[in-house]
Order: structure tokens, then C-alpha cells, then sequence
């Protein structure tokens, strides 16, 4: 037993001690809900469903992108500016101001808005650094399951950045098990987080899964 603690002891230690590189994040929806709340969200509404603030004024109207059946591949070539036979122009030609990696992200965030009738329960931003406060020695700094922790307890970590199980997942199932807790090792957080911290990290996990 003692043995076992030693090793959760200098798991997270090094944790703390990932050098600065490693927590670079991949692109995923996270940082693609950032970019379209900051370019997108004006024609194409917080929700996606066409109807932001400068809709009607637009000569056509902006895609419902929350039903889109395009490829991922169509969807950047749009969103870049190289597909020229699917809009007639208004749209603008993103690849001008943003790099590839950032309109792959945006691709990640359109798949996430078109897989789920959940809204975001809470601000994704707060959620990153709770989830790598308290939840990364597990599920890792990146959501992959991959902890250190992994290595000192007989566990599996749910990894968080695959489109499985979380992006199916109700609001109220997921908040759930954050509060409750799941299996043996997965901890309750209700008694550690505020509401709001829970949906925040919430929050977080559904764009993970993207
Ligand atoms: C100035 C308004 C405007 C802004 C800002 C805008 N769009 Fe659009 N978008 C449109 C319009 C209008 C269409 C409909 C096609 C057309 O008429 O060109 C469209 C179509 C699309 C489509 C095609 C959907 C489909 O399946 O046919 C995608 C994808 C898209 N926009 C993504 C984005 C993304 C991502 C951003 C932010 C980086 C963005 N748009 C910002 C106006 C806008
Ligand atoms: C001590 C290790 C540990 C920590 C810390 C931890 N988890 Fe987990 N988590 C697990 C394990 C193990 C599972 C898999 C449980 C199972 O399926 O039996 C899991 C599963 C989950 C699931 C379920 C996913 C699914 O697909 O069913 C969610 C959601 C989750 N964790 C969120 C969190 C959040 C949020 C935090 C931080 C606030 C956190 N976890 C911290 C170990 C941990």
C-alpha cells in the first residue's frame, strides 16, 4: 500500500512537471468554438442555426450549419475560400486571415454543432483549467486517457477526446457522473466543484470529443 501511495505521490509531482511544449494543445472543437464565437457567430448565430445579428441584413442567408451533411474536407474547403461551386460569395473567404490548423478546428467545432442537440451548460474556457487542475493526472493534460496516473492504479480512464460515449451523452448524464462519479476510480467532484465548475468542465469535455 505504501509502495502504491509513494507512486500516486510522484505521479502527481510529475505532473506538475510536464515542460511547457507538452501542453500544447492539438486542434480540436475547443479551439474552433473560440474562432466562431469571434468570426462566425455574426452571420451564422451562437447556435449555429443561421440567425446571428447580421443575418437579415445579408443579401443571402447564412447556412444552417448545425444540419450540414458536407464531408469534412468540403466543409474546409468552404470555410477556406477554395471551393467556389458551393457559395455564391457572400460568404467570406476565411483562408485570407486564418491558418489551416485554425480552419481545421473550425471543422472540428462545425461537427460537434451538427452532432448534438445539447447546448454548452457552461464556459469551456474555465472548464480547460479545472480539467487540468483536477482531472488531467488521469484522464491526461489532453483527454486522452493517458494520465500518469495510469501507470499506478489498475484503471482505464474514459478518453475524453474521442467522439463516443460523451457526445451522445445527455447534459444531465454526463454532469452526473462528474458530480456522482463512475466504477471504482472515477471520483465524485460534487463535495471539490461548484456547479458551475462542473458544467464548465463539462463544458470542455463535449469539445474535447471533437
Ligand atoms: C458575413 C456573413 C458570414 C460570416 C461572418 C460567415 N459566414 Fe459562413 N456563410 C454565409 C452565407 C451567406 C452562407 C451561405 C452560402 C453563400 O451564400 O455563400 C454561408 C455558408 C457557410 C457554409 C456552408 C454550409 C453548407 O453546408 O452549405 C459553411 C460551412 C460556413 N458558412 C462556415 C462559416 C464559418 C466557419 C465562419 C467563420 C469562420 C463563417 N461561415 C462566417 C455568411 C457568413
Ligand atoms: C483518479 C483518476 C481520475 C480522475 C482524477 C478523474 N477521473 Fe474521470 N474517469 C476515471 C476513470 C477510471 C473513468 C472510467 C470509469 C468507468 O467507465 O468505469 C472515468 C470516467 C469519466 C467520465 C465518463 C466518460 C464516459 O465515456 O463514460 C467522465 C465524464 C469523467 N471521467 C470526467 C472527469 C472529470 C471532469 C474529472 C475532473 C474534474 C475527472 N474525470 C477526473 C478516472 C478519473
Amino acid at each position: 500500500m505504501k509502495k502504491i501511495l509513494e507512486g500516486v505521490a510522484t505521479a502527481a509531482l510529475a505532473a506538475l512537471l510536464i515542460p511547457a511544449q507538452v501542453l500544447a494543445e492539438p486542434t480540436n472543437a475547443f479551439q474552433g468554438h473560440e474562432l466562431y464565437d469571434t468570426y462566425c457567430f455574426i452571420c451564422h448565430g451562437e447556435d449555429g442555426k443561421g440567425k446571428g445579428p447580421l443575418a437579415s441584413k445579408m443579401p443571402s442567408k447564412p447556412a444552417n450549419l448545425t444540419t450540414s451533411k458536407r464531408s469534412s474536407k468540403e466543409l474546409f474547403d468552404i470555410v477556406k475560400g477554395t471551393d467556389k461551386h458551393n457559395i455564391n460569395g457572400v460568404m467570406p473567404e476565411w483562408g485570407r486571415l486564418l491558418s489551416d490548423p485554425q480552419i481545421d478546428s473550425l471543422v472540428a467545432y462545425l461537427r460537434f454543432l451538427g452532432n448534438t442537440s445539447e447546448v454548452l451548460p457552461g464556459d469551456p474556457h474555465r472548464g480547460r483549467k479545472i480539467y487540468s487542475r483536477y482531472c488531467s493526472a488521469c484522464h491526461g493534460i489532453h483527454g486522452r486517457g493517458d494520465g500518469v496516473m495510469v501507470g499506478v492504479l489498475p484503471m482505464k480512464p474514459a478518453d475524453h477526446t474521442q467522439t463516443g460515449a460523451v457526445a451522445t451523452m445527455s447534459n444531465t448524464k454526463l454532469l452526473g457522473i462528474i458530480a456522482e462519479g463512475k466504477g471504482v476510480y472515477m471520483p465524485g467532484w460534487a463535495e471539490t466543484l461548484t456547479e458551475e465548475e462542473m458544467a464548465a468542465v463539462a463544458s470542455y469535455i463535449r469539445l474535447m470529443s471533437h
